[in-house]
C-alpha cells in the first residue's frame, strides 16, 4: 500500500514482483497480480502459471501503461502452491467475486467450508469459473456486499463478517473497487506481518488492537455461522480499550507511509526492517496511512487473552542473506554455508573454555525440562529427522524417556499428554499447519511446551512457552540443508543444558563440546568432497532408478534425511534403512543392480554395520561406504566418501553433508529446478 510518496506504475510492478520472486520458495505453480486501473473503479490483473519470471514476461509484453503516476495505489499479488484446484491461469491468484472484479483477493491456506459455501452461493445464483476455495471467500464478500441495503457497510467490517463464516486456515488480502485506497488483510494459522516504511525515523512502536470500528457479529443470512471449531482454532481474543496510535509525524501531521503485507519477511526487508506480526483472527485495515487493528470476536469469559498491541520490531535480516550471491543456487549455497551456520547456532551460547552451555531462551524453564516425566519431540520432514538424529543423546544425558513424533501422525492418534511431558517443537519456519496443530494440542493439555524455530517471529516462536532460535539465517531452497544441521547443533546444545547438574557425565559432556569446537573446520573439509561427490552423481549413480541409505544407531536418520534428500530434488526413489532391519526385509532388495550407501563411520555400533556391510557385498551390491577417515578397516577396491571423526553423538552432522551434496549434483545433472522442486513448498502451512 503505497500512500505517497509518488509511484510509477512500473515502480509498483517492480516492487510486487521482486516481492514474489522473494518468496516465491513457499510456492511456485503459477503467480498473479492486481493494481488499480486507469479509471477509478477499475483493477487490472494478470496472471500466469509457472514461476514469477513467467509473469513478469506476461506483464511486460502487455500493453499496460507503465509509466502512469499515482498519488495512493493498492496493490496485490501472489504466488501459488495448488491445494484446490491444478495449476492453471484461472486459479491462480488474485481471485476475483465476479466478472468486473468488485473484490479481488489472495490468499494463503485452505478454507475447508468452501464447498459448502460455493454451494450456498451457486443456489443464490452467483457463477464460479475457478475450482478454488478461495472463490468462495471472494463471491462470499460480493455476496454480503450486496445484500447491505445501502452498501455502507465499511471495508473491514465487511470482511469480519465474511470471516466469520470461514474454517479453516487462512491469511488473505482483500482489495476491491468499492473502497478504493483501502486494503485489508486477515490471518487465522498462516502467517503474516506487515513492514512499514517512512521517510523520517518512525516514532511509532507498537499498535494497539482497537474496540473500535464496527461490529456486526451477526451471521451472514442464509449461511450457518460456523463456531471456532477448526482445528486451527486460534488463541482466544483480547479487546483493548486503548486507540490506535496513527502514524503521525511530531507536528501531529501524517507522514508519507508505505505499508508492505506479506507472509514472510523476505519478501519485504528490502524495503523496510521494521514489522508487525499478526495474531491469529486479526483483522488489519489500512487506509489513507493509518494502519488498524481489529480483532474478529470479543473475547468471551474464560478464555486467554492476546495481547492488546502489536509491536513493530526491527529484523535482523540483511539483504544479502536472500540473494544467491555467487552460488548457482540457493541449495548449494546455503550447504556451503553450514560451516559459519553451525557457529551462529553457537554463538554466545558454548564457552569453550569452562565446557558452559548458556540457552538464554530456557534458562527460567530448566528445571521444569528436567522434571518433567518424559520429552516428546513433534516435527515434519527434515526437522524430524533432526530430533530423530538426537534422541539417542537425549536419552542418555537427560535419563528421561524421549520419543520422536511426526507432527501429523501424533495429532491422528490423538497421543496422551499430560501436564508434566515436554513437548520440543521442531520447525525451520515455525509455520508447519501440522506442527502448530501438535503445539496447540500440547498447550491445551497443559504440557511445557519449547521451540526449536529457525524464523523469528513465526507462529511457532511465539506460541511456545520457551525455546531456541537456531539463527541459522534465512534459508531459501526448499530442501533443507543448514537448518538441518543448526537444529541439529541446537538440540546438542539443550542435551548438555540439560544435563549440566550432573557430575558422573563432566567426561561425555566434555568430549561433545571438544567435538563441537572442531565441528566448523571439520564440515569445511566436508565441504572438499565437493569434486568426487559430483563425479558419484556423475558416473555411478546417473541414471539409477532407486537407491538405498544404511545405517544404524545415530547414523539411521542420516541415512533418512539423506534420502529425502534425494527424494525431494532429485526425484529419484530413495530409502533410509536401519541397518538393524536389513534380514527382516530389505535385503530381498539387493542384487548387483540395487545401489547402495552404507554409513559406516567408527562409533559403537561399526562392527554391526561392518556385519550388514558383508551381508549385502555377499548378495553382490557394491556399497559406497561413508566412512572415516584414515579407516584401513575397509577393503581396497571398495568405494569410499571419506569424512572426519568427531565424536559419535555428533558424526551425523559431517555425514549428511555428503549426501546433501549429492542429492545436489543429482538434480544438477538432471537439469532439474534444485531450489523449487516439483510439487513441493518449503513452508506447508496447510494441513
Ligand atoms: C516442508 C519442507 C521441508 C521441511 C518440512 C518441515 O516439507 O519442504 O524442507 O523439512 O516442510 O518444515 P519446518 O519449517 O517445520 O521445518
Amino acid at each position: 500500500v503505497l500512500n505517497p510518496p509518488l509511484q510509477d506504475r512500473k515502480d509498483i510492478l517492480e516492487i510486487l514482483c521482486n516481492g514474489l520472486a522473494r518468496q516465491e520458495y513457499r510456492g511456485y505453480d503459477s503467480a498473479g497480480l492486481g493494481i488499480d486501473g486507469d479509471s477509478p473503479g477499475e483493477i487490472i490483473y494478470f496472471k500466469e502459471v509457472g514461476k514469477v519470471a513467467g509473469l513478469r514476461k506476461r506483464i511486460a509484453e502487455s500493453d499496460v501503461n507503465t509509466t502512469k503516476v499515482f498519488a495512493s495505489q493498492v496493490s496485490i499479488a501472489h504466488t501459488r502452491w495448488a491445494t484446490h484446484g491444478p495449476p492453471s491461469t484461472v486459479n491462480c491468484h488474485p481471485i476475483r467475486s465476479g466478472l468486473n472484479n468488485e473484490f479481488l483477493i489472495v490468499h494463503n491456506g485452505i478454507v475447508t467450508n468452501a464447498a459448502a459455501l460455493r454451494q450456498v452461493l451457486q443456489n443464490r445464483g452467483y457463477k464460479f469459473e475457478s475450482e478454488t476455495d478461495t472463490e468462495a471467500v471472494a463471491i462470499l464478500t460480493k455476496y454480503v456486499y450486496d445484500s447491505q441495503p445501502d452498501k455502507r457497510i465499511t471495508f473491514p467490517s465487511l470482511v469480519k463478517t465474511v470471516l466469520k463464516e470461514l474454517e479453516g486456515s487462512f491469511a488473505f488480502v482483500f482489495k476491491s473497487i468499492h473502497y478504493p485506497n483501502e486494503i485489508v488483510t486477515a490471518r487465522r494459522g498462516s502467517p503474516l506481518l506487515i513492514g512499514v516504511k517512512t521517510d523520517k525515523k518512525l516514532k511509532v512502536d507498537f499498535v494497539d488492537v482497537e474496540i473500535s470500528g464496527p461490529d456486526d457479529g451477526k451471521a451472514v443470512d442464509g449461511f450457518v455461522s460456523t463456531a471456532p471449531n477448526s482445528r486451527l482454532a486460534p488463541p482466544a481474543p483480547k479487546i483493548s480499550r486503548r486507540q490506535s496510535r496513527n502514524f503521525m509525524s511530531e507536528d501531529g501531521m501524517p507522514q508519507p507511509i508505505e505499508f508492505f503485507v506479506a507472509s514472510d519477511a523476505a519478501a519485504i526487508v528490502e524495503h523496510t526492517k521494521r514489522v508487525l506480526y499478526l495474531e491469529d483472527d486479526d483483522i488489519a485495515h489500512i487506509s489513507d496511512g493509518q494502519l488498524h487493528i481489529h480483532r474478529l470476536r470479543k473475547n468471551e469469559i474464560g478464555q486467554a487473552e492476546t495481547p492488546a498491541t502489536r509491536s513493530i520490531e526491527t529484523l535482523e535480516i540483511e539483504i544479502a542473506a536472500i540473494m544467491k550471491g555467487k552460488f548457482d543456487h540457493f541449495m548449494q549455497k546455503e550447504i556451503y554455508e553450514q560451516p559459519e551456520s553451525v557457529v551462529n547456532t553457537m554463538r554466545g551460547r558454548v564457552i569453550f573454555d569452562d565446557y558452559r552451555i548458556t540457552l538464554g531462551g530456557l534458562r527460567s524453564y530448566l528445571p521444569i525440562i528436567r522434571r518433567g516425566r518424559r520429552i516428546v519431540f513433534c516435527a515434519c520432514g527434515t526437522s524430524y529427522h533432526s530430533a530423530l538424529a538426537t534422541q539417542a543423546m537425549f536419552e542418555e544425558l537427560t535419563e528421561i524417556p524421549v520419543s520422536v513424533e511426526l507432527a501429523s501422525d501424533f495429532l491422528d492418534r490423538k497421543t496422551p499428554i499430560f501436564r508434566d511431558d515436554v513437548c520440543v517443537f521442531v520447525s525451520q519456519s515455525g509455520e508447519t499447519a501440522d506442527t502448530i496443530l501438535a503445539l496447540r494440542y500440547c498447550l491445551e493439555r497443559g504440557a511445557l511446551c519449547v521451540g526449536i524455530v529457525n524464523t523469528v517471529g513465526s507462529t511457532i516462536s511465539r506460541e511456545t512457552h520457551c525455546g531456541i532460535h537456531i539463527n541459522a539465517g534465512p534459508e531459501v531452497g526448499v530442501a533443507s540443508t543448514k537448518a538441518y544441521t543448526s537444529q541439529y547443533v541446537a538440540l546438542v546444545l539443550m542435551a548438555l543444558q540439560l544435563s549440566e547438574d550432573r557430575i558422573s557425565f563432566t567426561p561425555r559432556r566434555r568430549a561433545i563440546i571438544d567435538g563441537l569446537r572442531e565441528l566448523p573446520g571439520q564440515i569445511k573439509r566436508v565441504l572438499e568432497l565437493d569434486g568426487s561427490l559430483r563425479e558419484f552423481a556423475n558416473t555411478v549413480l546417473a541414471n539409477q532408478r532407486s537407491l538405498l541409505l544404511m545405517g544404524r544407531g545415530y547414523q539411521h536418520a542420516t541415512c533418512l534425511e539423506g534420502a529425502l534428500k534425494i527424494k525431494e530434488i532429485a526425484y529419484m526413489h530413495s530409502e533410509g534403512i536401519l541397518a538393524g532391519e536389513l534380514k527382516h526385509g530389505p535385503l530381498a532388495l539387493i542384487d548387483e543392480n540395487m545401489p547402495v550407501i552404507i554409513v559406516m563411520t567408527q562409533d559403537s555400533l561399526y562392527p554391526k554395520v561392518q556385519s550388514a556391510f558383508a551381508q549385502i557385498t555377499a548378495r553382490k551390491a557394491q556399497p559406497i561406504v561413508i566412512c572415516n577417515e584414515g579407516d584401513d578397516g575397509i577393503r581396497k577396491g571398495v568405494k569410499t566418501i571419506r569424512v572426519p571423526k568427531t565424536v559419535d553423538v555428533l558424526q551425523g552432522l559431517l555425514n549428511i553433508i555428503p549426501l546433501q551434496l549429492l542429492s545436489y549434483h543429482l538434480a544438477v545433472k538432471n537439469g532439474f529446478d534444485v531450489d523449487c522442486p516439483r510439487n513441493l513448498a518449503k513452508s506447508v502451512t496447510t494441513e
